[in-house]
């Protein structure tokens, strides 16, 4: 007889929930940790329940997860002067903002095809740049979905690289777990770091966990940080404000996505699979330096887009097409290498490794290791998803 357990677990996750929260507000981590492992296991067995919400399951406990992985205590509360009024309780987050800053040296030529959508970023960031008059109003937040690995972190990257702009990478749920229920005032300091640092380009990963859980006090924790980062984009309209903040948000899942925040993102961006000739400037870009003189890079192209590769697929192919010319051109390190592993740092130093021309096998070795994720139909979805509300 098949036992409906979907009720016993909802409760169940209901306390974890419950428990979970308790230990929040009493920042006991120990417990915060243990009821948030609760809550993902709950969220696990509910996927195998309920097979119809399996997918939203399976994501609330990648959240949990998360949170079980970067929970750590509460900031600590530091005395601060205040215009000679006293000192005041302030909560310490002045460095967590400037703590999300990377550097990135990537730059636009980095990038293989996706030259519509270079374009323009690079357009949004000179209006920006230029003086105007006031009714000019660039965008500040741009948003770009599509499947994983064709370039959005990239695109960011090369965006802050080429302008020498600070560059603030900015993965939502870990923002949404440090610190328990302080992630709004997270936003806020990004924003404030963002604002001191300036031009800055403030890249949000993974957007879709931003509106992917509604209910309970997590649902709360995502909503209040979402609003706060849609008043922080509205607040960069302030015309009197020359500095540059791009906002650039990015997501594998588009459809979690609602109406509240899709109005706040009017430039809805997809970034898709690599076509033939973008393929064959990716390839260009992971080979650079080497001989590729042999290479019919016509064919090759076919033989990516066939496969469904991604810019980081194509990474991996060209990375170990590369390995075995390597291993070709150097039998004598590989056959002994063994012996060679003995050796100290220094003496490997005074020998070259030795490099010729990469060859179509040494591709369509690799082709034939490199499997893309991606089906068929996720990627019909994606399409769908951009017919219906792709915008640029
Ligand atoms: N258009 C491209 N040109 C050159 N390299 C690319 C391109 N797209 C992807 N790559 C390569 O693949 C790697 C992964 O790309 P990136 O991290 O930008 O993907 P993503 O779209 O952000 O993926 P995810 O959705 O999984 O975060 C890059 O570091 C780069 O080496
Ligand atoms: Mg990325």
């Amino acid at each position: 007889m098949n036992i409906d357990l979907s009720g016993v677990l909802y409760a169940q996750l209901k306390e974890a929930e419950r428990k979970y929260n308790d230990a929040k507000a009493k920042n006991e981590l120990e417990n915060v940790k243990k009821f948030a492992q609760l809550c993902a296991n709950t969220e696990k067995q509910l996927a195998e329940k309920v097979p119809d919400q399996r997918k939203a399951h399976l994501d609330k406990a990648k959240l949990w997860e998360e949170i079980v992985r970067t929970a750590r205590t509460a900031p600590r509360k530091v005395m601060v002067e205040k215009g000679g009024k006293g000192a005041e309780a302030e909560d310490d987050l002045s460095g967590f903002g400037d703590s999300l800053i990377e550097k990135s040296s990537v730059t636009w030529k980095d990038i293989g095809g996706l030259d519509e959508i270079k374009d323009l970023i690079q357009e949004t960031i000179v209006i920006a740049g230029l003086t105007k008059p006031e009714s000019v109003k660039p965008d500040k937040g741009i948003l770009l979905f599509g499947p994983p690995g064709t370039g959005k972190t990239l695109l960011a990257a090369a965006a802050a690289g080429s302008l020498k702009a600070t560059f603030f990478n900015v993965k939502v749920s870990s923002v949404l777990s440090k610190y328990f229920g302080e992630s709004s005032k997270m936003i806020t300091a990004l924003y404030e770091s963002a604002r001191k640092h300036s031009p800055s380009i403030v890249f949000i990963d993974e957007f879709d966990s931003i509106t992917m859980s509604r209910d309970g006090d997590q649902g709360e924790a995502s909503r209040k940080v979402l609003s706060t980062l849609l008043a922080e984009l509205d607040g960069f309209q302030d015309k009197k404000s020359d500095k540059l903040i791009l906002t650039l948000a990015a997501t594998n899942a588009p459809e979690s996505l609602d109406d509240a925040v899709l109005s706040r993102f009017p430039k809805r961006i997809y970034i898709p699979l690599p076509d033939r000739k973008a393929c064959q400037d990716i390839i260009r870009i992971q080979t650079k330096g080497l001989d590729i003189s042999a290479i019919d890079f016509d064919k090759l192209a076919e033989m990516c887009v066939v496969n469904r590769y991604s810019g980081r697929d194509l990474q991996n192919v060209s990375k170990d097409a590369i390995r075995s010319m390597i291993h070709r051109s150097n039998a004598e390190i590989f056959d002994d290498i063994d012996k060679m592993a003995e050796l100290s740092f220094e003496e490997l130093k005074k020998r070259t490794l030795k490099v010729s021309a990469l060859t179509m096998d040494d591709f369509i070795k690799s082709i034939a290791k490199v499997k893309s994720p991606l089906t068929t139909e996720k990627l019909a979805s994606f399409e769908k998803w951009n017919k219906e509300y792709g915008a640029a």
